[in-house]
């Protein structure tokens, strides 16, 4: 299938390792010239030079404006954006009592705020080309809460109530708004937990974790014009963990 992405250009956000490089990757397999982001300057370029991106941003999104300098920022490198993955660390772990208010705020700026700080700078751009493509990497936790992960569980819940609300006011201009949701995916995040294959095969009825090519696979579908009529969704990469609607 010719996914007609050759040449587009795409900001994908946390992406040095994990399933952000993933992403790119994929992206760039189809011809995207992308820039990546995330903290550390070193393993961007690593990652640059091994994957073949253009461009690489430094910024850490837990910090207010640093979603939209780094938007401005890959514009200026690519001449425009057709594509942006938000994409970021995971945030932080605890119950509702052990998450201070500082803690939700920074939580809020890295998830959330990155998110709109991004769109409103690519979107008048993406309006005039009748083009774009905005995916989310959020979290099975975004529809099924997980145990200890109290920020993400509200906050990534909420993000999805967001995509619905601007997919309807951006249909028209050719842009759509999708998130993915992975579920356990073997990255280096997962693989600190190690986690016994019993302990995986209960969780996941699929009885293995997922890969970051098998979520990277749907977002590059999803930022094609194959996938122009799809907006407004969240869907799941989890093997079969959620069983709600
Ligand atoms: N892996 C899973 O099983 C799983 C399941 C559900 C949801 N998720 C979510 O998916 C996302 C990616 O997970 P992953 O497993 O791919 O994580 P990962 O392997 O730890 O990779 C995270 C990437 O984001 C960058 N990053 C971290 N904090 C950042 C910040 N404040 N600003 C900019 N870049 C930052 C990291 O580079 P630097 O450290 O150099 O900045 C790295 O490139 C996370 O939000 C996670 O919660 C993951």
């Amino acid at each position: 299938m010719d996914l007609k992405l050759h040449n587009k250009t795409a900001l994908v956000m946390g992406s040095s390792a994990g399933i952000g490089k993933a992403i790119a990757e994929s992206l760039i397999a189809e011809g995207v010239r992308v820039c990546l982001c995330s903290r550390t300057e070193e393993s961007l370029q690593k990652t640059c030079s091994e994957i073949g991106a253009e461009a690489y941003v430094v910024a850490d999104l837990s910090k207010a404006g640093e979603g939209e300098r780094a938007t401005k920022e890959a514009i200026s490198k690519l001449g425009k954006l057709d594509v942006i993955v938000t994409n970021t660390g995971g945030p932080a772990k605890g119950s509702f009592a052990d998450i201070s208010n500082d803690q939700w705020f920074t939580d809020f700026q890295s998830l959330w705020m990155s998110v709109v700080e991004s769109w409103k700078v690519a979107l008048p751009s993406m309006k005039e080309n009748n083009y774009g493509r905005l995916l989310l990497v959020t979290s099975i936790a975004a529809k099924e809460p997980l145990t200890g992960l109290t920020t993400s569980n509200g906050l990534r819940a909420g993000l999805a109530g967001l995509v619905r609300s601007v997919a309807s006011e951006y249909a028209h201009a050719g842009i759509t708004f999708n998130c993915l949701l992975p579920g356990y995916t073997n990255t280096d995040r997962l693989k600190a937990l190690n986690l016994s294959d019993e302990k995986v095969k209960s969780m996941v009825p699929a009885g293995r974790l997922g890969e970051p090519q098998e979520i990277a696979d749907l977002c590059t579908f999803l930022a094609s014009e194959k996938a122009g009529y799809i907006t407004a969704q969240s869907i799941a990469v989890d093997g079969g963990v959620l069983k709600g609607l």
